[in-house]
């Protein structure tokens, strides 16, 4: 008789299970089943009245059956409230939107678009070299003999005798000029590095836009024509110019460009240490010898270069005292800009 009774409860609480699709019906057969008034546990209050001999067969039937329906029940329960819970979750249209983070592009490389601007808006392309420069194309070529007191100015990083980390962007002028022809009027930015102490002034590395135009008849007019006209859309409009005698091996005569002081505007100050004047770049016109390593004819063509330093230039424009800053990833300073 108790035997049949638990084969019942057990085939109806199978029955009872499948049919369960929420919560509140998975409660009722919490109640109907194991309850303390539930079927099973009226099971185990007919286990009293069963013969002795029946007794301990029966009670094992029915501690299978309590096991057996907990079991099930517990395992249909937690799906159930887990499936709720993800339900919840997709048809919540309360919650907040996860905000993305959107990223903005590194001061230096918006710096180096608007000098691109500029220059393409002067007819100039943007071409590209390697960082890992040889010798010839970094020193020789640009007329920097080997033992030439002028390479002690650009110490640098050297795999070998024949390669090196390039000191500067200048080695692209004369890629250029190996694949073309003149006319070639190009900008050329890139990363160089220098083997020098690291300090608010110089890091070991850091980014520069060099400038070519080679065709018949450029002139050094052309070259302060265009190095104002760049500058005066960079800078600003009302600024002041000055060029400077100077040196590299590569250009004659050669130059440095300077500007009025962004902060004092000529008065002197400290940025400018007392002087009114910003150095920006370097440039000159091509000088022969660099024409002869490329097989450009020296007698026909005529041209000028200019290089600049990005970070240098940002400094300027922004008032940032520390080439640092540039390099360090803080997003207290990247944010500014
Ligand atoms: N390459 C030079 C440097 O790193 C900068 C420079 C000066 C580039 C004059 C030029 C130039 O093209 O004409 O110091």
């Amino acid at each position: 008789m108790l035997k049949e009774k638990i084969n019942n409860v057990s085939t109806e609480f199978g029955e009872d299970i499948l049919n369960a699709k929420n919560l509140k019906q998975i409660e009722d057969i919490r109640i109907k089943y194991l309850s303390r008034n539930g079927l099973v546990a009226k099971l185990f209050d007919e286990l009293k009245n069963v013969s002795k001999e029946d007794k301990p067969s029966l009670g094992k039937s029915l501690n299978t059956l309590r096991n057996e329906i907990t079991g099930k029940f517990n395992s249909v329960k937690s799906k159930l409230e887990s499936s709720s819970k993800e339900n919840d979750n997709k048809f919540d249209l309360s919650l907040p939107g996860t905000a993305k983070i959107i990223g903005s592009k590194h001061l230096l490389t918006q710096t180096l678009d608007e000098i691109k601007s500029i220059f393409k808006g002067m007819g100039f392309s943007v071409f590209e070299g390697p960082e890992l420069e040889s010798d010839y194309n970094n020193f020789e070529a640009l007329n920097f003999p080997a033992d030439h007191p002028a390479r002690d100015m650009q110490d640098t990083y050297f795999i070998n005798q024949d390669f090196v980390l390039r000191t500067h962007t200048s080695p692209v002028q004369i890629r250029v000029m190996n694949k073309y022809k003149p006319p070639v009027r190009a900008i050329m930015p890139g990363r160089v590095y220098r083997n020098e102490a690291v300090s608010s002034r110089s890091y070991c590395m850091f980014h520069q836009v060099e400038g070519l135009y080679v065709d018949t008849d450029v002139t050094f007019a052309e070259l302060k024509g265009t190095l104002v006209s760049f500058a005066r859309q960079f800078y600003g409009e009302d600024l002041n110019y000055r060029f400077r005698p100077s040196f590299f091996p590569f250009t004659e005569p050669s130059a440095e460009m300077d500007i009025t002081c962004y902060l004092c505007h000529g008065k002197g100050c400290k940025v400018c240490k007392q002087t009114g004047w910003l150095e920006v770049l370097g440039c000159g016109m091509v000088d022969p010898n660099v024409f002869d390593y490329v097989n450009y004819d020296s007698d026909k063509y005529t041209g000028y270069a200019f290089g600049m330093g990005i970070e240098r230039t940002a400094m300027l424009k922004y008032g940032i005292t520390d080439i640092r800053v540039f390099f360090e990833n803080d997003l207290r300073f990247l944010k500014q800009f």
